[in-house]
């Protein structure tokens, strides 16, 4: 049986880091095994068509065991209200298929050099969760703008959505192998909840689910000392769970920690649906010039088959994911083909041929 693979290539660099990702994994699982339909959506669409997410590509996507996504905006391309329509891809996916986990792993790869100095690989390993359908998003398009003068928008927390993603980081961290640090298996949650009433409640409800996990310890850090404990002790974190809007800016400076976008993975996983991606954007600027790196895009492919393996006790595909993984540190570890993001000038298209060479 064939796994359905709906691909939305999107904007700038995504359809070239897309198609990367799409050769490697049909070497990886052999094309019997993964079934490709490519599907519109994003900023250059909705300039074509009026449409950001079409309804064909959004209905692909309930209907499809996985979702794999290049990048989405372009610059200058906004609604009114001056958000960005390739942005809204993302969001309208999210909310309509309720990917309330939006799983970001921080890990420092062979081949890749740590701004932070003296950490080695599997130094720096552990996972920020952000909650992915509510928080400071939640009221994205429904804020107040009152007369060129005032604007809002609005924090919510529920108690379903801060069970369901305090549950699905306790669940991780037991999957994991602990904190580099001290091995220990640990839950930190990120928030402000010495200020905000929505902080205080999503440590409460995180504290509550922390109750069904004895074996796992539960940590807490502001969303300001989280960023300094994130560079001064990196191997002390398993999995971090936040907010929405925290989730989103601490990942970044995860990201940075251990090489930057250009190597980020990201899962955003509901219960029925997963949408993988690099967390990088489509960067414009560089696109259709071969310059690219398709690392993290791969990455994200290598999450999808860990996350189609378990869904579906599918070990070949557990095998097969190790397998992308191992040949794109093989080939950054080598060092001969280094993309620009990391210092080198590999072309988008020779490390994919370099990868595809580990593999076989
Ligand atoms: C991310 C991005 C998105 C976000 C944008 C593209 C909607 O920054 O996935 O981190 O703000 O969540
Ligand atoms: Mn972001």
């Amino acid at each position: 049986m064939a796994y359905k693979i709906v691909t939305i290539d999107g904007d700038g660099i995504g359809p070239e880091v897309n198609q990367a990702t799409i050769r490697v994994l049909r070497e990886a699982c052999g094309s019997d095994r993964l079934e490709f339909s490519a599907f519109d959506g994003g900023a250059g669409h909705y300039l074509r068509s009026g449409e950001v997410l079409p309804a064909d590509t959004l209905q692909a996507c309930r209907d499809s065991d996985a979702i794999l996504h290049g990048a989405a905006g372009l610059p200058g391309v906004v609604y009114p209200d001056g958000t960005e329509v390739g942005n809204d891809l993302h969001l309208r996916l999210r909310f309509k298929l309720d990917l309330f986990a939006n799983v970001r792993p921080i890990r420092l790869i062979k081949g890749v050099t740590s701004p932070l100095t003296g950490w080695q690989p599997g130094q720096i390993d552990y996972v920020i969760v952000r909650e992915n359908t509510e928080g400071l998003y939640a009221s994205r398009g429904g804020g107040v703008r009152l007369r060129d003068e005032l604007a809002t928008d609005t924090l919510v927390v529920t108690r379903r959505g801060i069970e369901r993603v305090t549950r699905f980081s306790f669940e991780l961290s037991r999957s994991r192998r602990g904190a580099p640090r001290d091995g220990k298996r640990r839950v930190t949650v990120c928030d402000k909840a010495n200020i905000l009433n929505t902080y205080a409640f999503f440590r409460a409800v995180s504290t509550e689910v922390a109750a069904g996990y004895p074996d796992v310890e539960i940590d807490y850090a502001y969303a300001d000392a989280i960023t300094v404990h994130m560079i001064k002790k990196p191997d002390f974190y398993d999995v971090i769970v936040a907010e929405n809007m925290f989730g989103d800016i601490i990942s970044d400076l995860g990201a940075a920690t251990v090489g930057g976008l250009g190597v980020a993975s990201s899962a955003e996983l509901g219960e029925n649906h997963g949408l993988f991606q690099g967390a990088h954007g489509s960067a414009p600027d560089i696109a259709g010039q071969d310059v690219a790196s398709p690392i993290a895009t791969m990455l994200s492919g290598a999450l999808m088959l860990r996350w189609l393996a378990e869904r579906h006790q599918d070990k070949r595909l557990l095998a097969d994911a190790t397998r992308v993984e191992t040949a794109v540190e093989t080939v950054l570890a080598q060092g001969q083909l280094v993309p620009a993001d990391q210092g080198g000038s590999a072309r988008c298209s020779e490390f994919t041929e370099a990868v595809l060479r580990a593999m076989r």
